[in-house]
């Protein structure tokens, strides 16, 4: 078999990238591990920045998401037994949209099968050769268990953060920055309405709460837990008391319960490699950058990363040229570090950390309450959680 660009992985990044090729007339094969209900039903993210929910509707994909994602002018910050709103409309004329992960999987695949795009579930065993040559090489087993090869001119690895790309290139090659936190999130998708019309960050005494959504009927919730806890210590009952707890308000909000239909522990680390191609093989989305979720950054960098990287393959593979090409990791990381930086940020100001003491959980408020009291750094917050221009 052969394509122009052999793309690992239908998450996110894998499939946009497809797309945006097809769109500027490139051939690609998209390779996954998974079948399509699993990556379909997979529940991951939920928040879509503004240019990403932009970029969507420009490249035709956004049709589901305008009619069913929610709209949200601001969020909430809890703390000091009060609510602290952040009017992200009024502070940057932007909104965010709260639309899951799975959904812009299942129209990115309805969208390339119905345009004739090639994407093969079930491929195992995936190796990439030939990486420092122009004609790049990926083995694998199919669906149906024969050994096959796919011939490219550019390999792009999207395969997420435990993917075969990454561990392609040679360690010498890469610089890795990482961090761990002290904590993990808990999370729960319940078949109930959302408490409350925008999502709620908390700083509480007993730790980080989220308050999300995915529709009308469906509340996500979260809480920070330490990263030794098993989830089968975790009833329901259990992860009810503890969001009652440290959701709790002086003016009578309240939860509303529901039936759980999905129920995870989320590690929470920050890193990134550089740079982010090695030859032929490009780096996209998760399979280069891992951001802990509280930025609810990380779907909207790997789209940022594609948007990128479909401009220079177009570039390199139409006109022979390699600007973009040599660009694309210094391009990418610009961003991905503000990310980063904003992630990490977000993080430390909203959890326990097990070592803090009274000064560190001080600085905490304060931090929480001039970032709600002053325009100026309100408007820091805002710009960055809506997502800055592109360019
Ligand atoms: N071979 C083929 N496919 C693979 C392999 C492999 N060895 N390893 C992983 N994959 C697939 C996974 O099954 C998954 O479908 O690659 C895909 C990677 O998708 P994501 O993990 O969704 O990564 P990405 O597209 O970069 O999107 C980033 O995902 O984890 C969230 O918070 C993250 O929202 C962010 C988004
Ligand atoms: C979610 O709805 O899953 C979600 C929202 C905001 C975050 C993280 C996750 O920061």
């Amino acid at each position: 078999m052969r394509t122009q660009v052999g793309i690992v992985g239908a998450g996110p990044a894998g499939l946009l990238l497809s797309h945006l090729l097809h769109l500027a007339g490139i051939e690609s094969v998209v390779l996954e591990a998974r079948n399509r209900a699993y990556v379909e039903q997979r529940v991951r993210a939920g928040v879509l920045e503004h240019p990403t929910a932009e970029l969507l509707r420009e490249v035709g994909v956004g049709e589901r998401m305008t009619r069913e994602g929610l709209p949200h002018e601001g969020l909430v910050l809890r703390f000091d037994g009060a609510d602290h709103r952040m009017p992200l409309a009024e502070l940057t004329g932007k909104t965010i949209t709260v639309y899951g992960q799975q959904e812009v999987v299942k129209d990115l695949i309805a969208r390339r099968l119905a345009d004739g795009g090639r994407i093969l579930f079930e491929s195992t065993d995936v190796c990439l050769h030939d990486l420092t040559t122009d004609r790049p090489r990926i083995t694998f087993v199919d669906a149906e268990g024969k050994v096959r090869q796919l011939d490219c001119d550019v390999i792009a690895g999207c395969d997420g953060f435990h993917g075969v790309s990454r561990p392609s290139i040679p360690a010498d090659k890469l610089r890795v920055f990482q961090r761990t936190y002290p904590f993990a999130w808990l999370g729960i998708l319940a078949r109930t309405p959302p408490s409350h019309e925008e999502l709620i960050y908390t700083y509480s005494e007993r730790g980080f709460a989220l308050h999300s959504m995915r529709s009308p009927e469906l509340t996500r919730l979260y809480i920070q837990v330490s990263p030794e806890e098993q989830l089968a210590d975790w009833p329901d009952e259990r992860i009810w008391d503890e969001l009652h707890a440290r959701l709790r308000l002086g003016n009578g909000f309240s939860l509303h319960e529901g039936p759980v239909v999905d129920k995870l522990l989320a590690a929470m680390r920050s890193f990134v490699v550089e740079p982010m191609r090695y030859g032929r093989l490009f780096l996209a989305g998760d399979a280069a950058h891992i951001v802990p979720p509280t930025g609810a950054k990380g779907m909207n960098l790997a789209v940022a990363d594609v948007r990128l990287l479909a401009r220079a393959l177009t570039e390199l593979l139409t006109k022979a040229n390699a600007d973009l090409a040599d660009a694309y990791s210094e391009s990418c990381l610009r961003r991905v570090w503000r990310a980063e930086h904003f992630s990490w940020w977000m993080t430390s100001m909203l959890h326990r950390f097990p070592e803090d003491d009274p000064f560190a959980q001080r600085l905490q408020l304060s931090q929480l309450r001039y970032t709600t009291s002053s325009t100026a750094a309100a408007t820091s917050m805002a710009e960055n959680y809506v997502g800055l221009p592109f360019d």
